[in-house]
């Protein structure tokens, strides 16, 4: 048997139900198989496999709690596996979901995939420590939504997945991280910060092919966005931004800009 295209391989890891199979096998992809990229493969049923733990509620569901207690930490950190638990499937379904691409867009969010999957397992055994597990504590069904949303379109998803919600994940970081440390959590820290070098990445590669398609289509990558994120209900920007972060991952001055506007 020959071995799976990249794009195939991903898809049948976004297909896996358990969290830590999907994990394991998504850190095993290997990047430098043969994307090809002109297979159009149709979405079979099941897309993204996840199990029936954590159970999925609207995010206004969902209690703030004070990361100075025991279960507050535990369901913050909980919040956070489950947002790379959805990065993996996000970045699985960049690279089989969308044909006629470059082999290095598909080799790129092959690269997230992996990385994600090691977010994942980071902050999973991290929840371990405290006597936890994924799936104890419910969480947000937003994530994949965007997805649904932008799976017609490569542009939008671009726009409002790296670099919206992606985006807003590297505003959160620090934030984030100062309450685990202040609360005596410097393990948590420590995995923050290996976290946000590799989402500004990730950002960056969602800027790198945002900015390409754009180009190809001869739009404005300022003004449309501003089309897609009304569009599609984005999340209005909030601060306060890190534009280091952001200014790292590649957004320009002019966009930058844009968001002083919206604070
Ligand atoms: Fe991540
Ligand atoms: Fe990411």
């Amino acid at each position: 048997m020959h071995p799976p295209t990249l794009r195939r391989h991903a898809l049948a890891l976004i297909l896996l139900r358990d969290s830590d199979g999907k994990a394991a096998g998504t850190r095993q992809l290997d990047i430098d198989a043969d994307a090809v990229p002109d297979d159009v493969i149709a979405e079979p049923d099941g897309v993204p496999g996840r199990t029936e733990r954590p159970l999925l509620v609207a995010h206004t569901a969902l209690r703030q709690r004070s990361a100075n207690t025991h279960e507050g930490r535990a369901t913050l950190l909980h919040s956070i596996v489950h947002i790379e638990r959805n990065a993996i499937d996000l970045a699985l379904d960049a690279v089989w979901r969308f044909p006629g691409m470059p082999a290095a867009y598909y080799r790129d969010w092959a690269l997230v995939a992996r990385e994600e999957a090691l977010h994942f397992e980071l902050l999973r055994d991290h929840l371990a420590t405290l006597g936890f597990r994924y799936g104890d504590f419910p969480a947000h069904a937003a994530l994949w939504e965007m997805a649904e949303k932008t799976k017609d379109d490569l542009l939008a998803r671009l726009a409002l997945v790296p670099r919206t919600l992606e985006a807003r994940g590297l505003d959160a970081s620090p934030l984030v991280k100062a309450k685990l440390v202040a609360a005596g959590d410097h393990a948590a820290g420590a995995i923050l910060d290996i976290i946000l070098r590799d989402e500004i990445g990730h950002v960056a590669i969602g800027n790198r092919w945002y900015r390409w398609l754009c180009a190809q289509r001869g739009l404005d990558p300022v003004a449309t966005y501003a089309v897609l994120a009304e569009r599609h209900g984005a999340p209005r920007p909030r601060g306060p931004f890190n534009l280091a972060a952001r200014r790292a991952a590649g957004f320009s001055d002019e966009e930058l800009a844009t968001l002083d506007d919206a604070r």
